[in-house]
């Protein structure tokens, strides 16, 4: 590009009128939405019975169901109110659902599709008789021990970071671990001075073993309950009576979610994924308007980190890829045919997954601006397309 052609870019991107910009694409990154925590199997941590639950393990409930309608109420009216779609049903190759093989993601997309898409037979993508998919499956595959000495030096600088001193205190009160049998079978009697052990396998997803993956599974649990509804004696025994004990409980899942996914490295565990996106934002489809992948928190993770967005905080959430969480990315246009990306994370809020709100542009669900390292946004949330294309191209 020559220097002229860069400037006057330069002056269309500082004077672009926002009102002129039109909507051409959207790309959505989402995680299903409310399930059921994904194991039964934590009697062995605390003396006190857990709630039983409708479905099965890690399976979307059908508040679940209800919630994700709700989004895809809000999004048809949003896609609309932008000129992207109209009141008759999409054409079969406007619109892409791409869910991974779980219940819980197939489910979900259903879901969002038939609200945003009512009565139109819109269909689900997702690999028929598999038990995984490469693209939604956060895995190590390379098999270097160079590799495993980066990103085990990267997981374990991130553990040696911690401070859940606080919440890992709370939790062995709530859950009162010095009567329960892993403590009089296992001598593991707190969390607080527990260290966590890195399992690095190939083929399997980074993880650890220790007070952060017991304490994510069991405030998993405890949220859960909470989004559905239950009533606070119900939630934890009765025990989580605070905004300020959430807050510090919600930190023990986010940072096992930092600790497993959130390194630059990541770009390579999710290489399926990212070259799914490559492949839909690089290729010219004029006539694909709306892409949609469900997966997991695990997928927004590793795809914030390999495209290294920028330090983010969600309002009303004490999670940090919320439940039903959206990364939806935006290409704009505007008179002249310049693109533009804006990418904004849409979620609901504890309070609006808790009450069941209904959405709509009046009611809306959250919004919160994001922005890639390496593309500078506009006052107005806009970044030049070709700043983002560079990026996904650099990405190896
Ligand atoms: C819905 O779509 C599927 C696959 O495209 C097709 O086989 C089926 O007949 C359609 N059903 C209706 C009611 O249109
Ligand atoms: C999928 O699995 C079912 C049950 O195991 C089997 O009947 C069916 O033929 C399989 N379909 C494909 C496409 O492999
Ligand atoms: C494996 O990771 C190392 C270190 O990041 C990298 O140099 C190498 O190219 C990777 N191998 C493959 C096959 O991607
Ligand atoms: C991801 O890691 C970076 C660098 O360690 C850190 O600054 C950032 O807060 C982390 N993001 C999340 C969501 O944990």
């Amino acid at each position: 590009m020559n220097a002229a052609v860069t400037t006057s870019l330069f002056f269309v991107f500082l004077f672009l009128k926002v009102d002129c910009l039109k909507l051409e694409e959207v790309f959505v990154l989402s995680r299903h939405n409310l399930r059921t925590p994904l194991t039964d199997k934590l009697q062995h941590v605390t003396p006190y019975p857990f709630p039983k639950w409708e479905t099965k393990a890690g399976y979307l409930t059908s508040k679940g169901v209800l919630l994700e309608g709700y989004m895809g109420e809000y999004f048809n009216e949003w896609l609309r109110k932008e000129g992207l779609f109209t009141n008759e049903c999409p054409s079969e190759d406007s619109v892409f659902f791409y869910s991974n093989v779980k219940q819980r993601t197939i489910e979900t997309a259903k879901a969002f599709a038939e609200s945003a898409f009512e009565n139109c037979n819109v269909s689900i993508h997702f690999k028929k008789n598999a038990t995984v998919d490469p693209v939604f499956n956060p895995v190590i595959t390379n098999t270097s021990e160079v590799f495993k000495e980066l990103y085990t030096a990267s997981m374990q600088r991130k553990l040696n970071d911690l401070n859940l001193k606080d919440a890992y205190t709370e939790l062995d009160k709530i859950i009162d671990i010095k009567k329960s049998d892993i403590c009089q079978k296992h001598s593991f009697c707190d969390l607080v001075n527990r260290k966590d052990e890195i399992l690095y396998r190939p083929g399997k997803e980074p993880d650890i073993f220790g007070p952060l993956s017991i304490g994510n599974s069991l405030v998993d649990s405890f949220l859960m309950s909470y989004y559905s509804g239950a009533k606070t004696e119900d939630i934890a025994w009765g025990k989580i009576t605070t905004s300020e004990q959430w807050r510090k409980l919600l930190q023990i899942t986010w940072e096992n979610q930092n600790v497993r996914f959130n390194h630059t490295l990541a770009s390579d565990i999710v290489k399926h994924m990212l070259n799914f996106i490559k492949n839909s934002l690089l290729t010219e489809n004029t006539a694909r308007k709306l892409t949609m992948l469900v997966g997991h928190d695990s997928n927004l993770n590793s795809i914030m980190a390999a495209l290294k967005f920028k330090k983010y905080s969600l309002p009303g959430q004490y999670e940090i890829t919320p439940i039903g969480g959206k990364i939806v990315f935006q290409k704009w246009s505007d008179d002249d045919k310049y693109y533009f990306l804006k990418v904004e994370y849409v979620y609901q809020s504890r309070d609006q997954i808790r009450d069941g709100s209904k959405l709509s542009m009046k009611d809306p669900p959250q919004t919160v601006l994001m922005e890639l390292t390496d593309c500078k946004v506009n006052e107005a949330g806009y970044c030049p397309w070709s700043c983002f294309v560079d990026v996904l191209k650099n990405i190896n």
